[in-house]
């Protein structure tokens, strides 16, 4: 793929990968995106997961056509992009590692010692790197995702490589390499924003502050498609994103359920509040619907329901994982309610207030649901009362 008349794409595809970064389901495979750079000196932007070392060595030698790479520009050290430096010094000797002094320090740790003391070129924040036409400055992005990592802008091409930032889950080959082919980057960048950088919304802030002024035309990630059209959409996302803001109207209902008591409050809920006209309503269940998916939809509208059942005097252990993937992200800004079973002695209700107590700004529901085992009247009328104040603020 070529990203400008200089700039060229060597990175591979994964779609042997069960769990991106152990974790995360990634249906459409995974990228591990690296460019090459050719000018006087030629030089080669990140590394590749150690599975596809091969692959990624005769995909940069491909578009040297013979010529050694100067410089290779370390900005993240997470070993799906750092699993393969080593094996590229050592393939091409004449090489300089070019990365932060964190990152240093992180490769001595990955490889037994090894931080390329003689080989290698110190940066921070604003120095530059010169190429010959082109010249390289770097940007600090501390704990975008990791601490060392640094962001690089090529002021000729007008190119932002934005490390992790950007990033979207997905094998170019199935999704696209440019956001041109993928209709639906948004969907898949979300999950995995919240999922891996949702937590740094205060660095990830920083960052789009200085790169704010930069004249960019096409941002480069570390995972995803090239984005090269449309910038201000994929900006200003980042932004909303990042500040926590809510991106759509509507209400999620993430719940747990037992044998079906709960599911049937929550279905019933959530019909009541597609009458009364809620622009969108999502439904979840956390046993069985993806975890990241179902986070994401918390951080992506303005109102969440928790619903679950009492469970040794707790709440449902996949509800416990959620609130607490919400809080270890800094849940904020959002509007919450209730609605908790338990058949003897229910707490769910106030062990899911108590574990969202320190999260800013919640607005939360006056009107609440209580189940005694299964639905009657009285809990009805709860679901009811809870969908019109729901609804209401839709209006
Ligand atoms: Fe794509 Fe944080 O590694």
């Amino acid at each position: 793929m070529v990203i400008t008349n200089d700039i060229k794409y060597v990175g591979v595809n994964d779609h042997d990968i069960d769990l991106f970064e152990g974790h995360y389901i990634v249906p459409e495979g995974m990228a591990y995106n690296s460019y090459v750079i050719c000018d006087e000196k030629t030089c080669v932007m990140d590394s590749v997961d150690a599975n596809f070392t091969d692959e990624w060595i005769e995909n940069v030698k491909e578009v040297l056509g013979g010529k050694d790479p100067d410089y290779l520009v370390v900005q993240h050290m997470e070993p799906d992009h750092s699993g393969s430096l080593k094996a590229f010094m050592d393939e091409f000797k004449t090489a300089t590692i070019v990365s932060s002094q964190k990152a240093f320090t992180m490769m001595g740790n990955f490889l037994e010692g090894e931080e390329f003391a003689d080989r290698r070129e110190v940066v921070k924040e604003g120095d530059t790197l010169e190429l010959g036409s082109h010249t390289l400055s770097f940007i600090a992005a501390p704990m975008v995702h990791w601490p060392e990592v640094i962001m690089t802008y090529d002021a000729k091409d007008k190119v932002l490589f934005s490390a992790d930032a950007f990033g979207r889950f997905g094998a170019l080959d199935e999704i696209g390499e440019t956001v041109k082919e993928d209709d639906d980057w948004a969907c898949e960048a979300r999950r995995y924003y919240f999922g891996i950088v949702g937590k740094y919304g205060m660095q990830a802030q920083a960052v789009l502050k200085k790169t704010a002024n930069l004249d960019i035309e096409q941002i480069c990630s570390l995972h995803g498609p090239i984005i090269n059209e449309d910038l201000g959409y994929y900006l200003g996302i980042y932004d909303t994103w990042s500040k926590y803001d809510s991106e759509s109207q509507g209400v999620v209902i993430a719940y747990t359920s037992v044998y079906g008591h709960t599911k049937k409050a929550v279905e019933m809920l959530a019909e009541k509040l597609k009458e009364l006209g809620v622009p969108r309503v999502e439904a979840t269940d956390l046993a069985r619907d993806d975890m990241a998916e179902a986070v994401e939809d918390a951080f992506r509208h303005d109102t969440v329901v928790f619903a679950t059942t009492t469970f040794n005097n707790d709440v449902f252990p996949f509800m416990r994982e959620f609130i607490h993937s919400l809080v270890e992200r800094n849940f904020q800004k959002k509007r919450v309610a209730f609605i908790e079973n338990g058949s003897w002695a229910p707490v769910a209700g106030k062990v899911m207030k108590g574990m969202l107590e320190g999260c800013k700004e919640l607005t939360y529901a006056e009107n609440e649901v209580k189940i005694v085992s299964a639905l009657n009247d009285e809990s009805r009328a709860q679901i009811d009362a809870l969908a019109k104040e729901l609804a209401a603020t839709y209006k």
